[in-house]
């Protein structure tokens, strides 16, 4: 499948909205009602979408949620999902709480290699602060064994607050220098109503900046093919990976490669444009896979080159929460 001559290969499915977390940037600071059950599409329904994509080109799956551990039998859909011969490459963003070394150790055992992981920072109440909830050293020994298990690479996602963690950019880079991690800054995109005000937003340059001024400069490390919109910084002499993702400075939409599929059920071309495509509900009423292939087709044609969070002449962006897109 290709949009705008960009090849697409890659589908991120959302197994659930429903997230054990309260990030700040994340959940909406309003009250918000979580999705009925039976308006989520169930693991077959969604194993049929995927293989269908496959069909189409898809060789890459990430599972997110809210949070996919949340999802009762997760297991099991996982081990449907890895059996699909033409999916590549399979992986995971969570929030780590629920990953023991059990589960960790079962990902592994059914080819899961990488995982996204995300933690903003290395101070226990600091991080109570950001997810609302007391669990930082769940998430610390989830990255940590998965590492020592052979996950590889470990990815961590950051996103840095002005006032609230702009203070741990030194630390989370630091954990580069011993450990092969891939700590990937990522700019806070407003989505929704969060309780994160715009003037909180720290952009890359000034993390940058930060990380330089303690660190010494940051060698650009090479692209790689399977590579997504990180660009990739190493400290000298250091293990792992400093990454900088940047969808407000400089969006990397001509780059895209994805398409989404929500715990919902329907299809989305970008995470930052509200245009969605329903195909549960087709799928629901009988629709056979040529007519199920055609919507997602057809979904991929209304991807945009570019998106208008970083455009002030576009007012209202967006959107739905990241919780119910799946990140
Ligand atoms: N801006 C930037 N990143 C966000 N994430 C969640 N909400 C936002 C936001 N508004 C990140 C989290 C998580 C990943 C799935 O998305 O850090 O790691
Ligand atoms: Fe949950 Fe991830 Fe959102 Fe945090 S960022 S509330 S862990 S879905």
């Amino acid at each position: 499948m290709i949009a705008g001559n960009r090849p697409i290969n890659y589908l991120r499915i959302s197994v659930t909205d429903r997230c054990n977390f309260r990030c700040l940037y994340c959940v909406p600071s309003s009250p918000f009602a979580v999705i009925a059950h039976k308006k989520i599409a169930s693991y077959e329904e969604i194993l049929r979408i995927t293989r269908l994509a496959c069909e189409l080109g898809i060789t890459k799956v990430r599972i997110t949620g809210g949070e996919p551990f949340v999802r009762k039998d997760i297991f099991s859909f996982l081990e449907r999902l890895c059996a699909i011969e033409s999916l590549k490459d399979i992986s995971i963003t969570t929030n780590g709480a629920l990953l023991t070394r059990k589960k960790i150790k079962k990902l592994i055992s059914l080819g899961i290699k990488r995982l996204n992981l995300s933690l903003d920072t290395l101070d226990p109440a600091k991080f109570a602060r950001i997810t609302g909830r007391d669990r930082f050293q769940n998430v610390k020994d989830a990255i940590f064994t998965a590492h020592e298990l052979g996950i590889s690479p470990v990815k961590i996602n950051t996103v840095i607050l002005r006032g609230i963690n702009d203070d741990e950019i030194e630390n989370m880079t630091a954990l580069t220098l011993d450990y092969p991690f891939h700590i990937r800054f990522i700019e806070y995109m407003p989505m929704g109503d969060t309780a994160v005000k715009k003037q909180q937003q720290v952009l890359t340059r000034e993390i940058k900046e930060k990380i330089e001024s303690r660190f010494g400069k940051l060698l650009p490390v090479q692209r790689t093919a399977n590579d997504g919109p990180a660009k990739k910084y190493q400290i000298t002499g250091a293990a792992g990976i400093v990454g900088f993702i940047t969808p407000i400075s400089s969006h990397f939409c001509s780059e895209c490669n994805r398409l989404r599929l929500t715990s919902r059920g329907t299809l989305r071309p970008c995470l930052l444009n509200n245009y969605e495509k329903d195909i549960l509900n087709p799928l629901r009423k009988g629709a056979s896979d040529d007519e199920l292939k055609q919507i997602i087709v057809d979904t991929l044609t209304k991807k945009p080159l570019f998106h208008g969070l970083t455009d002030p002449s576009v007012k209202g962006i967006p959107i739905s929460h990241m919780t119910s897109i799946g990140g």
